[in-house]
């Protein structure tokens, strides 16, 4: 079926997908997008210049440098390649900014600040963009009051339990907690970690499932005084004699999974292709998404080559595979939270049925991702049912999708999955993606599935 009657949105960046013929090549991915949101942040921390090798420069990771900017952080990032220097000043070198805070669409940039600010004397304003405004954050500022900082936010008739952006934070004089989270998050573990170091006493965070762990590593590594137990899912911050400065060491940011996930199901779902990503992170809580494909039938090798501060690197090498559909919920689901939209579309075109559950979460990020993959999937012709909790998905089992235009609803990562869709559409199909947002994590996005042959 032609997608072409379906006008195209007005965007000023659109791309139009069709069935491709094998994806082959080695690629690399930009640099993982929370590790470099850490590298800013805990390099601005530092008691000197920071050299960060491989920084993220998608929108979300730009919104954290500017943030760090307008606190009076110097920060270099070198236009073409990925190289950044830092200026660490400590946590003592921040000065109020001038304005509000722009965020842009990053809910690490907004949660990780706000705990960084709950501990200066200064008030700020944090606020972002349509879906940014949209995302819960009592949260946040429940445990954040209870260490003894001012948290406000708008609050909304229709939700009168929770607050949103803008924040106004106040800083003030921080004691530690001991605090279990409603939700296993890194953005609000990280976020209480930023405060306890800045609090008096200790700061003890559990977590109902074990988060992505990169705030623990990094920190680790440049010398803060945390210790995080994996088993009991604990994080302990105890500045008691610490001198409230981390190391000025040369931080090297892996290649994002979360990114590397798109061409890996591309890959997948495209009969004939064989991809290799080099360079990109393996950490155990992040990797979810392969131990799901590998699962479902997927043709992988994993090869771990490295290690860059405490975070496992390798590549991954991917064939076209028959897939078939399997359960995902519970600690596979954390483990690959932001990649529930690329396995929906390897379990679209699977044989078989995929139940994604325990992914609550997913209705709070950039979109309410649950609802918007089922609308996607069913354009797509697929059958796709929606749960309170994830989603059912009955895999095409060799047919191909259908064509037609994605509304991506400023997610990235909702476009991403519609043009990897795309690709394995029907011949003469067209799937229209408004890919405005797709910079936001993976700016080469397109640039690089074209280099392995794809037609987008
Ligand atoms: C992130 C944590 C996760 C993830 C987000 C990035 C981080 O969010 O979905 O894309 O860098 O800490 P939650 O903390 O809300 O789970």
């Amino acid at each position: 079926m032609s997608s072409a009657s379906s006008p195209p949105p007005v965007t000023s960046d659109l791309l139009r997908a069709r069935r491709s013929g094998p994806l082959r090549g080695r690629c690399t991915v930009p640099g993982d997008k929370s590790i470099s949101h850490r590298a800013l942040l805990f390099g601005a921390l530092s008691d000197g210049p920071v050299a960060i090798t491989g920084l993220g420069r998608g929108g979300d990771n730009l919104s954290t440098a500017r943030a760090l900017a307008a606190l009076g952080v110097t920060i270099d990032i070198d236009a073409a390649g990925g190289e950044a220097r830092v200026v660490g000043a400590g946590f003592r070198g921040l000065r109020a900014a001038a304005h509000a805070l722009d965020c842009g669409n990053s809910g690490t940039t907004i949660r990780l600040l706000t705990g960084l600010l709950a501990g200066q004397p200064f008030e700020t304003t944090l606020e972002g963009d349509a879906s940014l405004t949209r995302r819960p954050m009592r949260r946040l500022a429940t445990p954040l009051r209870a260490m003894g900082a001012s948290v406000e936010g708008r609050t909304e008739p229709a939700k009168p339990h929770d607050i949103f952006p803008p924040l106004r934070v106040k800083g003030g004089a921080l004691h530690g907690v001991t605090y279990t989270l409603p939700v296993a998050s890194a953005q609000l573990k990280s976020a209480l970690v930023l405060a306890g170091l800045q609090a008096v006493g200790r700061t003890i965070i559990t977590e109902p499932g074990l988060s992505r762990d990169h705030t623990e590593r990094m920190l680790s590594f440049l010398g803060a005084p945390i210790t995080a137990d994996a088993t009991t899912r604990t994080v302990t911050v105890d500045p008691a004699g610490w001198g409230g400065r981390l190391r000025a060491a040369p931080i090297t940011v892996p290649g994002d999974l979360s990114s590397a996930a798109f061409l890996i199901v591309a890959a997948l779902v495209v009969p004939g292709s064989e991809v290799t990503v080099e360079g990109i992170g393996l950490n155990p809580t992040r990797t979810g998404i392969l131990d799901a494909l590998a699962q479902m039938g997927a043709d992988l090798e994993v090869t771990e080559t490295g290690n860059a501060m405490g975070e496992p690197v390798g590549r991954v090498r991917v064939r076209a595979s028959r897939l078939h559909g399997i359960e995902i919920g519970a600690a596979l689901a954390l483990r690959s939270i932001d990649e529930i939209p690329a396995l929906t579309v390897a379990a679209a075109l699977a044989s078989g049925r995929t139940v994604f559950s325990d992914l609550h979460e997913l209705r709070v990020k950039e979109s309410d991702r649950i609802a918007a993959l089922a609308r996607e999937l069913g354009r797509a012709g697929v059958p796709v049912e929606e749960r309170p909790d994830g989603l059912v998905v009955d895999g095409l089992d060799g047919k191909p999708a259908r064509g037609g235009t994605v509304r991506p609803e400023h997610d990235h990562r909702i476009a991403m999955a519609g043009a990897v869709l795309g690709l394995a559409a029907e011949a003469g199909d067209e799937t229209l993606i408004p890919a405005d947002d797709i910079a936001t994590s993976f700016p080469a996005f397109a640039e690089t599935l074209r280099t392995l042959g794809a037609v987008l």
